[in-house]
């Protein structure tokens, strides 16, 4: 681990959903050009986690630094102008605008002026994408519209990308071709926080892991002492 200053740190995290607590204290740091994952079962808490991170529902308490700065209660807009970005559970793209319309709003906060420059990197990265700039969508494949999401991340820019199970729903090879992807970003230098259900592959990329259970930390640590103890293996991942 290093020793510097993590880009993102998250203290004592606390939310939930109206009176409803789902996160009880989350402590989490991702350094500089780290790839974290993120494990733990449905219901967890990890997507909350994430939404409240990024600023799309409240804490009630705790505080998240990134970058050096205090970003604990900030508005999602200020969040996304600091360069941590977020790929939502399910994509949440926008299912009636085009490809080329849908990129174009990954940098309506961060990088604008960069939007043409970023296009055409993010088509280098997908050229699926490129072939289909004009096409809604809505009407793309679940696997084209995880690129899509992904690639409207990239438009961004971000210092620190946080992947909400972007495997979810994918045939057998277009996972292998998504871990695929998320290793050419880690090489690029970009931090990722990798949220996912397939433990093995999301282990074996990662520098680090956390599983979360009921709104805690349970387990912060290599992912070869996670893969390497049967207890801890049998206690949080079900292998
Ligand atoms: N908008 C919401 N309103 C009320 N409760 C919610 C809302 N979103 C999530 N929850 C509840 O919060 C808890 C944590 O959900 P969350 O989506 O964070 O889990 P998760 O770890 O991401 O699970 P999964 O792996 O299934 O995506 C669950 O009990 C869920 O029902
Ligand atoms: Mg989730």
């Amino acid at each position: 681990m290093s020793t510097a200053a993590p880009l993102l740190g998250i203290a004592g995290l606390r939310g939930g959903y109206g009176r409803v607590e789902v996160l009880r204290g989350v402590d989490l740091q991702v350094n500089p050009g780290e790839t974290v994952a993120l494990l733990g079962s449905n219901g967890a808490g990890k997507s909350t986690l994430n939404n409240v991170v990024c600023g799309i529902y409240q804490a009630w308490a705790g505080t998240v630094a990134f970058g050096g700065a205090d970003l604990s209660g900030a508005h999602y807009t200020e969040v996304v102008k600091a360069g941590l970005i977020q790929v939502p559970e399910g994509r949440k793209i926008f299912p009636n605008l085009s490809v080329l319309e849908n990129l174009s709003l990954g940098s309506f906060t961060r990088a604008r002026e960069r939007r043409a420059e970023n296009i055409d990197k993010v088509f280098a990265t997908f050229p699926r994408l490129k072939e289909r700039t004009g096409q809604l969508a809505g009407t793309m494949s679940g696997g084209e519209q995880q690129m899509l999401a992904i690639g409207r991340g990239l438009m961004a820019e971000p210092r620190l990308l946080i992947l909400d199970e972007p495997s979810l729903g994918l045939s057998p090879l277009l996972v292998e071709e998504m871990f695929g992807l998320i290793r050419q970003l880690r090489a690029t230098g970009l931090a990722v926080l990798l949220v996912e259900q397939n433990v093995g592959q999301s282990l074996e990329i990662a520098d680090r892991a956390y599983v979360m259970e009921n709104g805690s930390i349970r387990f912060a640590g290599a992912p070869d002492e996670l893969l390497r103890s049967d207890e801890l293996r049998r206690a949080y991942l079900g292998l």
